[in-house]
């Protein structure tokens, strides 16, 4: 069984090696999470062993307040959108509350976004300021095999 596994696990490397144009090295930044009330979700993770990083800040590109909170090892986003207008809106009614998307750092952001179009990440909203992150710049993904993923340019704390 083990032997076997092990086999397993070399094709699948194999595979993935195959697989791979070019490497990013991209460290994770935060995990955003979609939920409905800003307040209950950020105590909720309080709770948890979290602190809040700041007050909750009000964006308006994208209709949503947006709350970071950190535990000393991750950092997690909270996304509350407001209304139907907002484009988290849609995304939870959808799927509910919960994790949606890992955000990666990237030192150059214009090289990462090359890497991952051509590994066939569609790119659903272009670079742009993000107030919550202190105006540092982010871009948003879909990748077939991951769901969605956010770029924000290093530089922050
Ligand atoms: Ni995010």
């Amino acid at each position: 069984m083990r032997f076997f596994y092990t086999a397993l696990q070399a094709g699948r490397l194999q595979f993935i090696e195959k697989k791979i144009k070019r490497r990013c090295d991209l460290r994770i930044d935060h995990i955003g999470y979609l939920v409905k009330n800003i307040d209950r979700a950020a105590a909720d993770f309080v709770s948890l062993g979290y602190a809040p990083r700041g007050e909750a800040q009000y964006d308006e590109a994208r209709h949503a307040d947006i709350a970071f909170l950190d535990n000393g090892a991750y950092v997690v986003e909270l996304v509350a959108p407001r209304g139907e207008s907002s484009v988290a809106w849609k995304l939870l009614k959808r799927n509910g509350v919960g994790p949606y998307h890992i955000c990666y750092e990237a030192s150059d952001m214009d090289e990462a976004d090359r890497t991952l179009r051509e590994q066939g990440y569609v790119r659903m909203l272009d670079k742009q300021p993000a107030p919550a992150l202190g105006g540092r710049a982010v871009a948003f993904y879909t990748g077939r095999n991951m769901g969605m993923i956010e770029l924000v340019e290093a530089g922050g704390e």
